[in-house]
């Protein structure tokens, strides 16, 4: 039997025996111990910092007595007097096993550390980024046995850490010589290696330890908007999230019309794809500059985006996708440096991951919210609608997945709405409306005060109150059928009809007045019978999509809902069931889940297994084309009413009343009997 000390690892529970003077790093990496390190042990990165405890351990079986660790040492000593290292915290590459121990790796000295997610924390991040930063000590050139920069950087890469191959473009060698000269042949190498990969590459190059972080993009790339996150691809802290609208948009709303946009004018989509390249790299910019990092330091990119945006982002014509059999260039996920993208501001040598698509309607969006919420590895049958100008829905269990995609057009992201704007600060996201008075009271994005309570004109004084972001509307037009002042057709009724003056005619129709400060040169924030029918062509599109799914998979009911997308967090399931945005499913079985799509882009950006996970995951996905059912038209159409007809929740007679007034007087409704068919 072995009179080696016992060393236990927490919280992973590894354990073994090992010499004396072993550094408790080679300890931990002999045992497969997660425990992380950038200079190989040479005590000047502090990513291996470890926490010993002392005293009895029965669990572990072991006592711990004070000198179970050498000393204390100089190395360390530097580095607290430079940086601090927090109470009872050792370097783990300095510290020796000097009797038994228990040691703990605290969360941010793990390599692979879970990032758990804000929002609805149904699934955390492992952290296995495809780019990492490697400090390595290259041989100094010599006369006698000549060897090339490269090849040595090489050389101290397989024997420090175990690359065997890597490559490196011009730009990145014409770096070399001096960076290593500079850095007295001791450089910090940033390192990509796709998950195809047989060959590494060096993406970026520094003299000495770099201590500035690697960064990356998690980027969903919508019709209406484009959402970014910078993340840490150390920590998975997302360090700043931004968004701009989609500058397509001047070359129409939707996909179809961007499609015959570039159809009908020769150059159309390179024009388009030169509009979505300069918008990344100012987002790219400006994105940096709000968490203040260099945006040199971002060497990864993710792109989800429907195949529309995908197509154009590539620089692809995408015509064939606006006919069947709506054939994709291709759906296999896509590697490529940025600057091939023109995307000229983050590291010249990024690298950019583009999800797989599922089918030329059924994009890499929706294959990141596969990834997201993992429908194939739920045991109840899950209905995930993540919605955007497109609404993406799965429908799935263990068993089976299927997906479509449904043209819902922008009005759920706040867009194609008289009063409506992007979700930002000043944008009104919650409403009540007084049943018996008819009176509004709101909330907007940026405050916490409801527009009724006081102080709420000193928080709003900055960011102003200047429209209604998606999920305000929907809350608007759900409060405004509950208050009686939108029939079950969706007519707005009068003032005589409705009892408040708050609605006004417009036309021949009428507009329910929400906010006005006209009167001050601000806005007047109303919901016309425009906006209404938008929203119920919207939710009719989900609805029949969704209802589309059930079909093929020959179900009635889902067991769990889950609402992801522009709603972001805060669409409460009372709106939706009042709006009949969603087929039937339990009360408390509807939930939200944020961004799903944004939160795939940041899965598949800081675990490169995921990426392998989410092509085969595709795979399996059933498509199912709603373009050329025929049964889509009939739920649409079904689906019009509000509350939805013929699929009423039965719950939501417990929560709210409904009052059935008919506003239609024979005519006057623009908008009325419109049923339209598109695909956006
Ligand atoms: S491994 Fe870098 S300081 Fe210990």
């Amino acid at each position: 039997m072995t009179t080696d000390p016992l060393v236990v690892f927490t919280p992973s529970g590894k354990r073994g025996h090992f010499p004396l003077g072993t550094p408790v790093l080679t300890a931990a990496r002999q045992l497969g111990v997660d425990l992380d390190s950038v200079c190989g042990g040479r005590g000047i990165c502090s990513k291996c910092q470890i926490t010993p405890s002392y005293g009895e351990f029965p669990k572990h079986g072991v006592t711990v007595s004070e000198g179970a660790l050498s000393e204390w040492n100089a190395v360390e000593q530097r580095y607290d007097d430079k940086r601090g290292l927090k109470p009872g915290r050792r370097l783990g590459c300095q510290a020796t096993v000097q009797g038994d121990v228990v040691i703990d790796v605290p969360p941010e000295s793990q390599v692979h550390r879970q990032v758990v997610r804000k929002a609805a924390a149904a699934r955390s991040i492992t952290m296995d980024p495809a780019t990492r930063l490697y400090f390595v000590v290259v041989e100094e050139p010599d006369m006698h046995s000549p060897t090339g920069d490269l090849e040595r950087l090489e050389r101290a890469l397989r024997e420090q850490w175990q690359i065997d191959a890597i490559t490196a473009d011009l730009s990145l060698m014409s770096k070399l010589q001096p960076v290593l000269r500079k850095g007295k042949w001791e450089v910090t190498v940033a390192v990509h290696r796709g998950h195809k990969d047989e060959v590494a590459q060096v993406v970026e190059i520094w003299p000495g330890l770099h201590e500035d972080g690697l960064y990356g993009l998690a980027i969903d790339l919508g019709s209406t908007t484009i959402a970014a996150h910078l993340t840490d691809l150390d920590t998975g802290e997302v360090k700043a999230s931004s968004g701009l609208m989609n500058p397509q948009i001047r070359f129409g709303e939707d996909l179809m019309s961007r499609v015959s946009y570039a159809m009908m004018n020769p150059g159309g989509d390179q024009e388009m794809t030169r509009a979505v390249r300069e918008a990344i790299n100012d987002l790219t910019t400006s994105i940096a500059e709000e968490a203040g990092i260099d945006a040199a330091l971002i060497v990864e990119t993710v792109f989800v985006c429907n195949p529309v945006m995908h197509h154009l982002l590539l620089g692809l014509d995408p015509v064939e996708l606006g006919q069947a059999p709506f054939a994709l260039a291709t759906s296999e996920s896509m590697s490529l440096p940025a600057r091939e993208m023109e995307l000229t501001k983050m590291n010249p040598r990024a690298q950019v991951y583009i999800l797989p698509c599922i089918a030329g309607h059924v994009g890499a969006d929706c294959a990141a919210v596969a990834l997201s919420e993992e429908p194939g590895k739920s045991e109840d049958l899950v209905l995930i609608v993540d919605v955007g100008t497109n609404a993406e829905i799965l429908l799935g269990n263990t068993s089976r997945v299927l997906a479509c995609s449904s043209p819902t057009g922008p009005a759920f992201e706040g867009a194609q709405i008289s009063s409506g704007q992007r979700a930002a600060p000043g944008a009104i996201e919650r409403i009540e409306i007084d049943p018996v008075t008819k009176e509004p009271r709101f909330r907007v994005i940026g405050s916490e005060k409801w527009s009724n309570e006081e102080g709420f004109d000193q928080v709003v004084a900055t960011t102003g109150i200047t429209g209604i972001c998606g999920s305000g509307i929907i809350e608007a037009v759900a409060e405004m059928r509950i208050a009686g002042l939108l029939d079950e057709s969706g007519l707005i009724g009068s003032a005589e009809q409705t009892g408040t003056p708050r609605c006004i005619p417009e036309g021949r129709t009428h507009s329910y007045l929400i906010h006005d400060a006209s009167a001050e040169g601000g806005p007047r924030i109303t919901v016309t019978q425009g906006d209404i029918r938008a929203i119920q062509l919207a939710k009719s599109a989900l609805y029949a999509g969704a209802r589309l799914l059930m079909d093929e998979m020959a179900v009635d009911t889902v067991d769990r809902v889950v609402l992801a997308g522009a709603f972001g967090a805060h669409i409460s399931t009372k709106h939706a069931m009042v709006l009949g945005m969603i087929p039937d499913a339990p009360l408390d079985k509807v939930s939200s889940a944020g961004n799903a799509a944004g939160t795939g882009a940041r899965i598949a950006l800081c675990n490169i297994t995921a990426r392998a996970e989410i092509e085969r995951i595709v795979r399996q996905i059933t498509k199912v084309e709603t373009a050329i059912e025929p049964k889509f038209q009939d739920h649409f159409v079904a689906a019009n009413a509000i509350p939805h007809k013929t699929d009423p929740f039965p719950e939501l007679a417990q929560v709210v009343t409904l009052p059935a007034p008919s506003f239609n007087t024979g005519g006057g409704d623009e908008g009325s009997g419109r049923r339209r068919r598109r695909r956006s």
